[in-house]
């Protein structure tokens, strides 16, 4: 029961923030949808972060309400069913949502419309993730427009509907230790995968081979799923920063990128990691590898107790275009380069985001207008790259078709940063030797 009373003590925690603006406020939080992948088959189903931060539970067609009112946490989930369970595997079931999952109520989902309007009457407040699921949003709305037409319930109605956000993406973006532990595994994990890839890469090998090695590592390891889609990109396909195709044949003398990474439950890792295919980099790879290494360690560096997403940022622009200056890819002053966006071109993107349930994850980057300061507990990315296309005219022709990423997952805390991807060869030399061992 040490996993319920974890969903327990963040329910508790969700309903100290809900009740202290209306003390009878009501939230709606609904599973994820099941997306059809072709005719009778469904994609492979993840549950939505936000409803497996409060309720552990990982079926879908469920509803998660919480009541403030008497801290009442209703569940509307499938009910047991004996021939379905043969094709789908078994289901919690009502009593399962009790007795398991520490439901104060539960009823099958097929109640949700009679029983919704009952549950929401008499909250001031609503917190409803207005828009993220329209066919869910028709019950809710239903569910309010019912309560508003009946007479005796009328004046009942919730008045505003708040997404359950403000409250519940602040919670996400501190982590507690043991999320930090789930976290540390998924970065252990990926560490050992980045590794295999590296080990095993060779001309003439193709992408996907190298992304089977990492999908390979991820499950035997026990990670149930990769984070998000892995990229492989060799040669040019490494300056195409969503490139998941990952159908190409890997050359000698050529880079390869690969950002790879796998959830532990339900936590994220999230790394990239470039090296050459034969082992050794040429002399313009190593040029901008060891710029985009400067940037991404000025980056970490940057990771600190009351800095923002925009000071590590600013640190990785500053590195990447002195570095740009440095071997002549840009000229001019490095302040006015900067002033003027002139490294956009080649480092189009940012250098930091949020890391947890989601690969990209929630929580808001500003307060109040300005970048918020970090705090202990939050995890981000560093993850500056140099990409030089293929057909980069402003450049002479040994640089082009280069892209380097160098991507790490760092967390927050007062003793200055935590980098939980440690480990995973980051130096030309690290990355070299690693490479050609066998
Ligand atoms: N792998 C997605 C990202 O780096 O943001
Ligand atoms: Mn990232
Ligand atoms: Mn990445």
């Amino acid at each position: 029961m040490a996993e319920g009373n974890l969903f327990a003590q963040r329910r508790d925690a969700f309903f100290q923030a809900m009740s202290a603006r209306d003390p009878k406020a009501v939230a709606v939080i609904s599973s994820a949808p099941v997306a059809i992948r072709n005719n009778d088959v469904e994609h492979d189903y993840r549950q939505d972060s936000d409803f497996y931060y409060l309720s552990g539970f990982e079926e879908p067609e469920s509803v998660l309400v919480l009541q403030a009112n008497g801290r009442k946490v209703t569940m509307f989930v499938r009910p047991r069913d004996a021939e379905r369970e043969v094709w789908d595997g078994a289901r919690a079931g009502v009593d399962g949502a009790v007795s398991a999952f520490g439901a104060s109520q539960a009823f099958a989902i097929g109640e949700l419309a009679s029983k919704l309007p009952g549950l929401m009457e008499h909250a001031e407040r609503l917190y409803y993730r207005v828009g993220r699921d329209r066919s869910f949003d028709e019950k809710v709305f239903s569910a309010l427009e019912s309560i508003r037409r009946t007479k005796g319930t009328r004046d009942n109605c919730p008045y505003e509907i708040v997404d359950p956000g403000s409250i519940l993406h602040e919670m996400r973006l501190r982590k507690s230790d043991g999320e930090i532990e789930c976290m540390r595994r998924a970065a252990s994990i990926t560490k050992e995968a980045h590794i295999a890839a590296m080990r095993a890469a060779k001309p003439g090998m193709f992408e996907y081979e190298l992304e089977a090695i990492l999908l390979e590592t991820f499950r035997k390891r026990g990670s149930p799923r990769v984070a998000y889609g892995s990229i492989v990109g060799s040669g040019p396909n490494a300056t195409t920063l969503h490139y998941t195709a990952n159908t190409r044949k890997m050359l000698d003398g050529e880079l390869v990128l690969i950002d790879a990474g796998c959830e532990v439950g339900f936590y994220a890792s999230d790394v990239t990691r470039t090296f050459p295919v034969n082992g050794r980099f040429s002399k313009e790879q190593r040029a901008i590898y060891e710029i985009v290494l400067a940037a991404q360690l000025a980056g970490i560096d940057a990771v600190r107790v009351g800095s923002t997403n925009e000071h590590i940022h600013r640190a990785a622009v500053e590195a990447v275009t002195s570095g740009l200056v440095r071997i002549g890819l840009l000229s001019g002053s490095v302040t006015e380069l900067i002033e003027k966006e002139k490294y956009k071109p080649f480092f189009m993107h940012g250098t930091a985001h949020w890391l947890g349930l989601d690969v990209h994850d929630v929580g808001r980057y500003k307060s109040a207008g300005a970048a918020r300061p970090l705090q202990p507990g939050m995890v981000t990315t560093v993850e500056p790259g140099i990409y030089i296309a293929e057909n980069c005219t402003t450049v002479a022709p040994e640089w082009r078709g280069i892209g380097v990423r160098i991507e790490d997952d760092v967390l927050v805390t007062e003793h200055g940063p935590d980098v939980l991807t440690r480990g995973v060869p980051k130096t030309v030399d690290e990355v070299e030797s690693t490479c050609l061992a066998s």
